[in-house]
């Protein structure tokens, strides 16, 4: 997820309760292989204990989707996975990521350019349609391309995060691949709470796996199998939040916006007495030691668990 799963979260994640597979946030092809390439490459990293992990790009030129695939499997990557469902209006208007659901030719080119710079299991993430559902016309399409997964956001792009995910088509992409004899992997994805819900949507649905995006905002224990039914207490939520503002702080420093660490503090400061208050006075900081500061000495909520 842009801008949520840098290094850091996700080693918050690995340390707290891993998912059996990691996915950066996207990174573009074309900033890589532009000026802007040094921003974009700390989207790249990532630390032994988040394996596996794939990749995920997006972009315009398939020369250079080709050049980054051949790079990516330098740095030890896991796998690849290609964008071809994000909403943005930008994005779309430039024939970009979800675009592609409608440019069967142009996705085929840029499908067809990684698997030349690279080896590596490739994977597309995408959602069922445009304006309108076109499961058996987009998703059989890309089970003819030799793929290792799908995953599949189950909503329209026009939907965006709004309507509730249509469960019932990850069930026929699951019929049509069964139906073509293809043995891509199917991974389902849209409104996870937990991971009971998951462990029965993939029996319910037939799918192969669940991806979990939000979830994890709701519980930082969701991929844990003995933790994921217990919330984090008060004392654990602070400890955590701590623990996410050191590494940010040691890992961006003033190189990455403060303002994108504070969106987090929502996750943590949250379902105990007093939290919105403490969310307020953390929101206010400034820098990263007067945060640490609040978040050890607040004296809201002192010793209150709530759970
Ligand atoms: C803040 C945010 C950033 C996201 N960034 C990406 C992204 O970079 N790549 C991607 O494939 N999906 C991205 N998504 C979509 C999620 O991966 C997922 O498909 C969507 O949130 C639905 O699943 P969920 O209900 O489990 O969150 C993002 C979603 C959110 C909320």
């Amino acid at each position: 997820m842009d801008d949520v799963t840098d290094v850091c979260f996700r080693q918050v994640v690995a340390e707290e309760g891993r998912p059996d597979v990691f996915f950066t946030e996207f990174v573009n092809v074309d900033a890589l292989c532009s000026a802007g390439r040094e921003a974009q490459s700390r989207r790249l990293l990532y630390t032994e204990d988040q394996r596996p992990i794939v990749v995920q790009i997006w972009g315009k030129e398939p020369e250079h989707f080709r050049k980054v695939a051949a790079e990516l499997v330098a740095m030890g990557f896991d796998g690849i996975d290609i964008n071809m469902g994000c909403p943005d209006r930008t994005v779309l208007k430039n024939g970009l990521c979800s675009a592609l659901i409608e440019d069967h030719a142009r996705a085929t080119e840029i499908i067809a350019a990684v698997k030349e710079g690279s080896s590596l299991p490739l994977s597309i993430k995408t959602r069922l349609g445009i304006r309108k559902v076109v499961t058996e016309d987009w998703i059989g399409f890309l089970l003819e391309q030799d793929l290792d997964a799908i995953t599949i956001h189950a909503r329209t792009v026009k939907e965006m995060s709004k309507a509730p995910a249509r469960w019932e088509e990850i069930r026929r992409a699951v019929d049509i691949r069964d139906a073509m004899k293809r043995d891509t992997v199917i991974i389902g994805n849209g409104d996870v709470a937990s991971r009971a819900q998951a462990l029965d949507y993939a029996e319910r649905y037939g799918c192969d796996g669940v991806m979990i995006g939000r979830g994890v905002f709701r519980n930082l224990w969701i991929f844990h199998p003995e933790k994921c039914d217990t919330e984090l207490s008060f004392q654990e939520r602070l400890r955590v939040l701590r623990r996410h503002v050191e590494l940010y702080r040691d890992k961006w420093g003033e190189t990455r916006s403060f303002a994108i660490l504070k969106k987090f503090i929502k996750v943590y400061v949250a379902g105990f007495p007093g939290a919105a208050e403490m969310r307020k006075e953390c929101m206010d900081t400034q820098s990263y030691g007067e945060l640490l500061e609040k978040v050890t000495h607040s004296s809201i909520g002192t010793g209150i668990p709530t759970n």
